[in-house]
């Protein structure tokens, strides 16, 4: 596996192998990779010749400091996992080589979809996403990009960003990969207490009887209250539950209303 600092080197790296009709799979993370992250590498390496991962913690994408400091490090351990699975290459910058000197977050028009839910509590965490990515996109020139579906809006707004900059890219939109428990793998899940770890998995099991609910034929006001219920008698607080439009992220107030929907929840211990 080869290591990139500096897309000085690296971008001329991969425009060789595109020239010679290779395609490039590419997995943009901020580290403290785990199961979930290798899904992505997996889906990668079935679908194309070389695959790339970029592992950079992007400071314009956090708005509260305390969390980009604790944002978990474990450089070593990711390139042990990613030697394992087989990755080709990783692009591991400093931040000096992708921003500018005193460089802020551009700013972009995403109609609603930045606004509603991680948007709304989020200011700015969306810009930051999206410019990092961009610029990763334009380092890495892949053939095809793999974003988790944990991160739905996330997905939502690179598609937004790659549409109006007119990137040539193909974005690949992944199933959540789940602990056999239920539990999301997650950088984050490194936080939690033990007793967290064991109670985490409710989450999935509330948000799978609201499936069953969906399709025992219920409607969406109906699944809100049961699922507001369940987590009033959790461990957890709900920061909230929504069923939208998959492609504009509304909150809809029956199924009837769009074609493709989505639920989302957050929720705290
Ligand atoms: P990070 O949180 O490291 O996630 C990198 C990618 O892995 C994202 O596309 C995320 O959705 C995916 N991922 C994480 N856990 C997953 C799981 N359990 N199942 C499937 N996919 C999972 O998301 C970011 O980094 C950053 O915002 C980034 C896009 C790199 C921009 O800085």
């Amino acid at each position: 596996m080869v290591i990139f600092n500096e897309k000085e080197k690296l971008t001329p790296a991969i425009v060789e192998l595109k020239n010679q009709n290779k395609t490039i799979g590419f997995i943009p993370t901020m580290g403290a990779l785990h199961e979930g992250h290798m899904s992505l590498v997996k889906a990668s390496k079935a679908q194309n010749d070389y695959t790339i991962v970029s592992i950079f913690v992007n400071p314009t994408q956090f708005n509260n400091p305390e969390d980009l400091e604790k944002y978990p490090r474990t450089e070593e351990k990711d390139i042990e996992l990613l030697t394992k699975n087989g990755c080709d290459f990783v692009y591991l910058p400093t931040v000096n080589d992708l921003y500018a000197t005193n460089e802020v977050a551009k700013k972009y028009d995403f109609g609603t979809i930045d606004k509603v839910m991680e948007g709304a509590s989020r200011p700015g965490h969306f810009d930051g996403v999206a410019t990092i990515v961009s610029k990763l996109f334009r380092a890495v020139k892949p053939t095809r990009a793999y974003f988790g579906e944990k991160d739905f809006q996330q997905i939502r707004i690179i598609q937004e960003m790659v549409k109006q900059e007119g990137l040539d890219v193909l974005i690949m939109p992944m199933p959540i990969y789940r602990a056999e428990t239920g539990l999301a793998f997650s950088s984050r899940n490194a936080r939690l207490s033990t007793q967290q770890t064991d109670d985490a998995p409710q989450i999935y099991s509330i948000l799978s009887k609201a499936v069953a609910l969906k399709n025992d034929g219920k409607d969406v006001a109906e699944i809100t209250k049961f699922v507001e219920n369940e987590f009033a008698n959790s461990p957890f607080k709900l920061e909230y539950f929504e069923i939208t439009d998959e492609n504009s992220l509304e909150t809809i107030q029956h199924f009837s209303d769009a074609k493709n929907i989505r639920g989302f929840v957050v929720a705290y211990a």
